[in-house]
């Protein structure tokens, strides 16, 4: 009689890596091992069904390029990505900084590096589709107290629900812009107003939202990047408040923190000074960032 049976399976397999010398990576590839095989059994799974899972990896890696990250994408509608997020602020950040520091999201594929870096109160949404909006705030430690100089790195997708990169493949940029806050830790600028969007759905993970009945779109949220030195930088959003899919995120990456009411405006005196001839909004947001982690002493 054969002494094989699915338990001693999974435990060949772990004992496989055991000479892994990375201690770390022997500990992921064992508890790969463990959940992939658990996952089989649980879900009793078939030949074919295992087929057409790895038919569905192969296409998400042949459509993947540089500007077109399925697995990116996959990992974000699983709800992976968010998961990464979470435990890294929390690793990064220590308790106080896990609860107290404002909360980070997905990065998401359109952060493009080297946005202009620009005098507060610059508007970055000249020429782009959508309502004008004034983003203003503060930046602070977890104590409340201001941080001189933090970067803002700004970008989000236009009126029309489009990023930059999305309208040609020779694109500019736009709505994107670097601030750096005064010395009370302020800043401001003006773009647009984001709005919903779809997630890229003309590949396999758009398939698979479909068959599975998932919406696929995102709420409007426009990114930051926020960053001082001795502070943990922040990755994360302002979500527009009301906006349509505001509780149903195709990437999970809401957070009830980060929704801003984005207050209207008859035409005037903004509160910047700027003359506005055409009704516009105000979003209001204070970034909380947590001290980063004191280096062992060597
Ligand atoms: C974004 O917000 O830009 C985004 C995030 C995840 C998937 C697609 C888009
Ligand atoms: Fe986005």
């Amino acid at each position: 009689m054969s002494d094989y049976n699915q338990d001693k399976l999974t435990a060949d397999v772990v004992a496989a890596f055991a000479k892994t010398p990375d201690p770390r990576l022997r500990e992921i590839m064992s508890a790969l091992v463990k959940h992939l095989h658990a996952f089989a059994r649980e879900v009793d799974l078939t030949p074919e069904e295992w087929l057409a899972g790895i038919r569905f990896m192969t296409a998400t890696g042949q459509i993947s390029t540089e500007k077109r990250p399925e697995f990116i994408l996959l990992s974000d509608t699983l709800g992976l990505s968010m998961m990464i997020v979470s435990l890294a602020q929390a690793r990064a950040s220590g308790a106080r900084g896990a609860t107290e520091a404002t909360e980070a999201t997905v990065e998401g594929p359109f952060y493009w590096p080297g946005a202009p870096d620009l005098p507060l109160g610059t508007d970055i949404g000249e020429g782009v589709p959508g309502e004008p909006t004034l983003y203003l705030g503060r930046v602070t430690d977890c104590d409340g107290k201001p941080l001189a100089g933090a970067l803002l790195d700004v970008w989000s997708g236009d009126g029309d629900g489009k990023y930059d990169v999305q309208l040609s493949d020779a694109p500019t940029m736009k709505a994107r812009g670097r601030f750096r806050t005064d010395a009370e830790g302020r800043y401001w600028f003006w773009s647009i107003r984001p709005t919903y969007y779809p997630v890229p759905d003309d590949g396999p993970v758009g398939a698979m939202m479909r068959i599975t009945n998932r919406n696929i779109y995102r709420p409007g949220h426009i990114h930051m990047q926020v960053s001082a030195p001795g502070h943990v930088m922040l990755t994360t959003h302002i979500f527009v408040g009301g906006s349509p899919y505001i509780d149903e995120d195709a990437v999970f990456g809401k957070r009830d923190s980060l929704v801003v009411d984005f207050d209207k405006h008859p035409p005037g005196k903004a509160v910047d000074g700027r003359e506005m001839k055409a009704p516009y909004h105000s979003a209001s947001f204070d970034f909380r960032l947590a001290p980063a982690a004191l280096k062992a002493a060597a």
